[in-house]
C-alpha cells in the first residue's frame, strides 16, 4: 500500500532530482486575472510563464495543485467522479523538450514505480493540417524499449491537450501513459483505445509550444515548453490496485467514520455508499475552498453559490444515512486533521473557522429542510383526508397517489428543495410525483419572470449615453476591486446619473490613497485598451461555473441570463445596457470614497472627456 503522503513526497522528491524546485500550490479561488472561478489545471497558473515570461524560480519547476471542477456535480457518488482533486506536475520553461521529458516519465514509472516496460502503452498526436504527427516522441519512445506495437497515434481528440474555450492559452500534442490493470484482454483487439477499462491513462506530458488563437488556429510559440501533469488521486488508486476511488487513504477514514455513525455499510448497501461518496466529496471540496488562503464562504452568487451547492447537497444525503448534518463536521475533521494536514497546513490553522461556517450553512439550510418537510407533510395529510373522504362516498373510488406539479414547485420555489428531494421523500410514502407538471409549473414560471424583467427594462426612462457609459464603468470597477481585495467584494448599491456615479460595496476598510490610485490607474488601463464589451446568454448555472457573477438570485439553474464580457477584464450576469467598447469611456477619476454603512464603502466616479 503506499499512501497519498509518501505519493506526493516520491513525486517531489524525482523532480527535484532532475534539477526542478518545487513552487508548491497556488490558491484554488481564481484571481480574476484568468477568467476562470476556480483553478482547473496544474498549469493554470503558469499560463504567464508559459507565454514566455520569466518565472522567478528558473525554468524547471514541479509542484503538487489542488484543482476544483464542479462541471458534474450531479456525477459524484459514482467510484470515479470528484470535485477536488491533486494534480502532480512538472514543467520545462523554454528548457528540455522530448529527450529528455520522456526518458524521465520512462525512468520514474519503471524505476520508482516498478512499472513493467514492456506493458506500458503510449499514445502520440497523429497530426493534422497544422502539426505534424509527432514521429520524434515514438522514435524517443523506441528507443526507450518501448514495444513499438504498444506506441498509438491518435486524433487531437486524444492527444491534444488545452483548456477549453479560453484564447491566448499554451497548448500543444501531448504523449499520454497507459498501463494494463491486468493481463486478460477482453477480445482480440483489445488496446488502450478499448473502453473495457483494462487500459488506464497514467498521466500526460503536453508538448506546449502553440498559443491557440481566436478561430481555432494556432501560433507557434518562441519558447518550447513542456507541461505535465499525473493525477494524484488517480495513481494512487492504480498503484494500490484499488477501482474504487473511495477507497485509498484519501477517504478512507471519512468513508469508515459515516459507516460509524451511521451503523450502515458502504459495501453492502448501495444507497448509503452514493450517499457517504457524496457526503465525503463534496465535505472535501468544501473544506478545500472554506480553508483556502483566499477562502470563500456560502453565498448565492459566484463562487460562493458553488460552495453553498455542494453543502446542501451534502446535507441532504445526511438524511439519507439518518444522520444529523452535523457529522459533516466530523467527516471534515478527517480530512483536516488527517488527510491534508502535512500537504495543507494552512487548513490545521484555519479549522476552527472552516467548522464554523459548515455549521452555520447546516444550520441556515437545514432549518428550510425542516419547514419544507413540514410542507410536504401537509400534502400527504390533506391527500389522505380527501382520499377517505372520496372513499366513504364512493366504494370504488381509486385513492390519488401522485402529487401535484403545483405543489412539487411550489416546495422547490420557497423551500429550495430540487425536485429529486420531493421524488425521494414521496417514494419512502409509497407515493409518486406529477414530474411533468412540475416542469410545466417551472416553465410558466420562468416566462412570467421573464415578461417582469422586460417591462422593468422599458421602465428605464433615463436610460442615455452618459448612464450607459457609467454602467460599464461600474463593471470594470468592481473588476478592479475585486482583483485588489478578492472575489469577496461585492455591489453592494449603485446609483447612476448623467453627471457621476456612486457605487458601494463591502470592504474593511477605508481605502488608502495608494489604492485609489491604484483603483483609477487599472479603470484607465481597461479603457485605454479599447476592449470590446460582449452580451452573450447562458444558463445560469453555465454561467455561474463560468466565473460569471453578479447580484442576481435566478428563478432557478437553467433560466437563461445575460453575460457581458469586458475583454478578459470582467463577466457580470446583468441586463445591461453597456457601451460597445471600453474605449467609449473617456477618463475615469475618483471624486470621493467614504464610508457607507458597516463594512459597506462608497465611491462616487466622474467620467470626463
Ligand atoms: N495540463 C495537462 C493536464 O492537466 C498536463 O492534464
Amino acid at each position: 500500500m503506499i499512501t497519498s503522503k509518501e505519493l506526493r513526497e516520491k513525486w517531489i522528491k524525482f523532480y527535484e532530482s532532475k534539477g526542478h524546485v518545487n513552487i508548491g500550490a497556488v490558491s484554488l479561488i481564481g484571481d480574476g486575472t484568468t477568467g476562470v472561478m476556480f483553478n482547473v489545471a496544474g498549469m493554470q497558473p503558469l499560463m504567464p510563464y508559459l507565454l514566455g515570461k520569466k518565472h522567478p524560480a528558473g525554468t524547471r519547476l514541479c509542484n503538487v495543485q489542488g484543482c476544483v471542477r464542479t462541471v458534474d456535480i450531479e456525477s459524484v457518488g459514482d467510484a470515479t467522479h470528484f470535485t477536488f482533486f491533486e494534480m502532480m506536475g512538472n514543467w520545462s520553461l523554454g528548457d528540455y523538450f522530448k529527450k529528455e521529458k520522456t526518458a524521465w516519465s520512462f525512468e520514474l514509472l519503471t524505476q520508482v514505480f516498478g512499472f513493467d516496460k514492456d506493458k506500458i502503452c503510449s499514445t502520440v498526436f497523429e497530426g493534422n493540417e497544422s502539426v505534424p504527427r509527432d514521429d520524434e516522441t515514438a522514435e524517443l519512445l523506441k528507443g526507450l524499449g518501448i514495444k513499438p506495437e504498444n506506441i498509438f497515434y491518435l486524433d487531437k481528440s486524444n492527444n491534444w491537450w488545452e483548456l477549453e474555450g479560453t484564447e491566448g492559452t499554451p497548448c500543444g500534442p501531448d504523449n499520454e501513459w497507459f498501463y494494463p490493470r491486468h493481463d486478460n484482454p477482453c477480445c482480440d483487439t483489445c488496446d488502450v483505445n478499448c473502453d473495457c477499462g483494462r487500459y488506464v491513462e497514467i498521466g500526460n506530458d503536453v508538448y506546449m509550444q502553440y498559443k491557440k488563437l481566436a478561430g481555432g488556429k494556432y501560433e507557434e510559440l518562441s519558447s518550447k515548453n513542456v507541461d505535465t501533469g499525473f493525477g494524484l488521486d488517480r495513481l494512487l488508486l492504480f498503484l494500490n490496485g484499488l477501482t474504487d476511488g473511495y477507497k485509498t487513504d484519501l477517504f478512507d477514514g471519512a468513508i469508515k467514520y459515516l459507516e460509524g455513525v451511521s451503523g450502515k455499510s458502504y459495501d453492502n448497501d448501495k444507497n448509503a455508499q452514493k450517499a457517504m461518496r457524496i457526503i465525503a466529496d463534496h465535505t472535501r471540496t468544501s473544506v478545500m475552498l472554506i480553508g483556502d488562503k483566499n477562502g470563500i464562504v456560502p453565498s448565492n452568487t459566484g463562487a460562493g453559490y458553488i460552495l453553498r451547492r455542494l453543502l446542501r447537497r451534502a446535507i441532504r444525503y445526511c438524511r439519507n444515512l439518518e444522520i444529523s448534518s452535523e457529522h459533516i463536521c466530523g467527516v471534515a475533521k478527517i480530512f483536516i486533521e488527517k488527510v491534508y494536514d502535512e500537504a495543507y497546513p494552512l487548513l490545521v490553522e484555519k479549522e476552527g473557522y472552516i467548522l464554523d461556517e459548515i455549521t452555520k450553512e447546516c444550520e441556515k439550510f437545514e432549518k428550510t429542510l425542516a419547514s419544507g418537510i413540514k410542507e410536504f407533510d401537509k400534502c400527504i395529510t390533506g391527500m389522505e383526508r380527501k382520499n377517505a373522504f372520496m372513499k366513504e362516498k364512493d366504494a370504488s373510488y381509486v385513492p390519488e397517489t401522485e402529487i401535484s406539479g403545483k405543489q412539487a414547485f411550489r416546495l422547490y420555489d420557497t423551500f429550495g428543495f430540487p425536485l429529486e428531494l420531493t421524488v425521494e421523500l414521496a417514494n419512502e410514502r409509497g407515493l409518486t410525483v406529477d414530474e411533468n407538471g412540475f416542469n410545466e409549473a417551472f416553465r410558466h414560471h420562468q416566462e412570467i419572470s421573464k415578461a417582469q424583467a422586460a417591462a422593468a427594462k422599458g421602465g428605464l426612462a433615463e436610460q442615455n449615453e452618459m448612464t450607459t457609459k457609467y454602467h460599464t464603468a461600474t463593471h470594470i470597477m468592481l473588476a478592479g476591486l475585486r482583483k485588489m481585495f478578492g472575489d469577496k467584494t461585492e455591489q453592494k448599491g449603485s446609483n447612476i446619473t448623467a453627471e457621476r456615479m456612486r457605487f458601494d460595496f463591502n470592504c474593511d476598510h477605508k481605502m488608502t490613497e495608494e489604492e485609489l490610485a491604484e483603483l483609477e490607474k487599472f479603470v484607465n488601463e481597461v479603457i485605454a485598451k479599447k476592449l470590446d464589451v460582449v452580451k452573450k446568454e447562458y444558463a445560469y448555472k453555465d454561467a455561474v461555473s463560468m466565473g460569471a457573477y453578479g447580484v442576481f438570485n435566478a428563478d432557478s439553474d437553467d433560466q437563461v441570463v445575460s453575460v457581458y464580457h469586458i475583454g478578459d477584464v470582467d463577466m457580470q450576469i446583468c441586463g445591461g445596457p453597456h457601451v460597445a467598447n471600453t474605449g467609449e469611456l473617456g477618463t475615469f477619476k475618483i471624486k470621493k470614497e467614504e464610508s457607507s454603512s458597516a463594512g459597506v464603502r462608497r465611491i462616487k466616479a466622474v467620467l470626463q472627456n
